[in-house]
């Protein structure tokens, strides 16, 4: 099965649900560097699913280094499966977690993760690479060839970088939804679920909650002009 990797062994998820990682300890810089200064100190995290188990490579200066996001997990474990086929997308990859569920769920598709955080995607190659996941590219943002359409896009946002900047980027990204495809976001309900689902619906990307679990929401985002 193409998502098992039977050199990981299995670990119990090591979630905490009050912890959020918004910042390098190491040098106060925020998660979405595109250079980060935090000194290099390689880890690992232990992404475990009912149908996939990976370590992950993770280092200093990117977003959640120590465990795997519990929005992320919550994400992961409530989407429904992604298209077979097709180009896919994780916006806003870090190292990759959600880029290589998608890949491994989805091995005749063509995933791309893109992200603005240089040292992340350096760790999500390696990770696919390990992983033996050959259908994920990882690239920057501005980077990414500009055709491929998505049947759809996985993300856990960069809330941080403040409302109109993630309005800018989901604007920039949800367009290149291909017809029929689907966006699945997940949004923690304290940092603006509930608005970002009415924005989304003001602009006419119809949004529709699918999962609440442990203070999050997972939203789907449907094309404009959807049927
Ligand atoms: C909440 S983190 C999620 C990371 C990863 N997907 C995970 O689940 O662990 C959001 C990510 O968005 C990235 N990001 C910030 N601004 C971005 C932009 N303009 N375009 C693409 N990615 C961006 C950050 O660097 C960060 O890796």
């Amino acid at each position: 099965m193409p998502g098992n990797h039977p050199g990981f062994p299995r670990f119990a998820p090591d979630v905490s649900p009050t912890r959020t990682l918004i910042r390098s300890a190491d040098v106060g810089e925020h998660y979405f560097a595109e250079q980060p200064q935090a000194q290099s100190r390689p880890g690992s995290v232990d992404l475990v699913l009912p149908d996939l188990h990976l370590r992950l490579a993770t280092d200093r200066g990117m977003f959640s280094p120590d465990r795997i996001d519990l929005g992320t997990r919550v994400l992961l474990e409530t989407v429904p499966p992604p298209p077979a086929g097709g180009d896919l997308l994780d916006l806003g990859c870090g190292y990759g977690p959600i880029a290589l569920t998608m890949a491994s769920r989805s091995p005749q598709a063509i995933v791309w993760g893109v992200d603005v955080n240089e040292r992340a995607l350096g760790c999500g190659r390696r990770n696919a690479q390990a992983a033996g996941l050959d259908n994920v590219r990882f690239c920057l943002s501005d980077q990414m060839p500009a055709d491929p359409r998505f049947a759809a896009i996985w993300s856990n946002p960069p809330i941080r970088i403040g409302k109109q900047a993630l309005h800018d980027l989901l604007t920039a990204w949800l367009p290149r939804l291909a017809p029929g495809g689907r966006a699945h976001l997940v949004v923690q309900k304290n940092l603006g679920s509930d608005s970002l689902q009415r924005w989304l619906g003001a602009q006419g990307w119809p949004a529709e909650r699918i999962a609440s679990r442990a203070g999050y929401r997972v939203l789907a985002v449907d094309p404009k002009d959807a049927p």
